[in-house]
């Protein structure tokens, strides 16, 4: 099974440049392209959050434009940039968005990985949290299903990639996540965004990782008193791999990189077969 992660799009209203600078809508363009054009067709796209930059209308409606030509599903996460009622507004055929009122939780047992999305998002705030309620529920549907491997998707990491933004943890109760995993190994991994570059580590008994933005990289933190800061480094998105042979096959995850003169078209094109 192959899942494409894409995180913190940032789309602007009419393909404005984010911050002035940065060409989020060129950018995706790019990365759907090259989706599109994987020798393996995709079996399902993950936008985990940060979709637009604003939360407003019309940037959903230039983020559906952009994602209307992707050829494989789509599911749709929101982070703190966005705006859950506005988000389901504009994608009124991804019903599962809807099932809770102040969530946009949700399961998808459509394949031989099971995938669990938590909403983290606090309205306002930078920072997430999975909340009480929410780690009761996902309690519930792991212990619903024990032997089905599961893939868990959320916006703001549950661990310390090292970049913070004000030293606050990305996920408040990150902890509380990894404490409710050690319970359930039917867990291969925990994918997130928020952090703008693609980040590996130990999470619990599983694995978890952070997609690099399709709109404009962070730069990696030296020093624990670095500030944030953004860099011109390649954008890209990544490839979670699950072989679904063997019952604890693990999730591999790739990352695929675009630099600025990058022509989609030519990402997966073979340059050379000399070993
Ligand atoms: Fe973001």
């Amino acid at each position: 099974m192959l899942i494409i992660q894409i995180s913190d799009l940032h789309i602007r209203a009419e393909r404005a440049l984010l911050n002035r600078r940065y060409d989020s809508a060129g950018n995706l363009d790019r990365c759907v392209a090259a989706i599109n054009q994987l020798p393996r067709q995709a079996d399902l796209v993950i936008a985990t959050g940060d979709l637009v930059q604003f939360g407003a209308r019309a940037e959903y409606a230039c983020l559906r434009e952009i994602l209307d030509k992707l050829h494989a599903p789509l599911l749709l996460l929101p982070g703190n940039h966005d705006n859950r009622q506005k988000l389901r507004d504009s994608f009124p055929e991804h019903d599962y968005l809807t099932l809770y009122p102040d969530s946009c939780r949700f399961v998808c047992d459509d394949y031989p990985l099971r995938i669990i999305a938590l909403d983290t998002v606090i309205d306002g705030e930078v920072e997430g949290a999975i909340g009480t309620e929410q780690l009761e529920w996902l309690e519930d549907q792991l212990a619903a299903r024990p032997e089905k491997p599961t893939l868990i998707a959320m916006h703001h990491p549950p661990f310390s990639g090292m970049i913070d933004f004000g030293n606050k943890p990305s996920c408040a109760d990150g902890p509380a996540l990894a404490a409710l995993l050690q319970d359930h190994p039917q867990v291969r991994k925990v994918i997130s965004g928020h952090l703008h570059r693609a980040i590996a580590t130990g999470f619990a008994q599983t694995q978890g990782t952070v997609a690099p933005s399709t709109a404009v990289s962070f730069g990696i933190p030296f020093f624990p008193d670095t500030p944030f800061y953004r860099t011109d480094e390649p954008v890209g998105f990544q490839i979670h791999v699950w072989a679904d042979s063997t019952d604890d096959s693990a999730v591999i995850t790739h990352t695929v990189s675009l630099a600025c003169d990058t022509q989609a078209a030519k990402i997966f094109a073979i340059t050379d077969e000399t070993a």
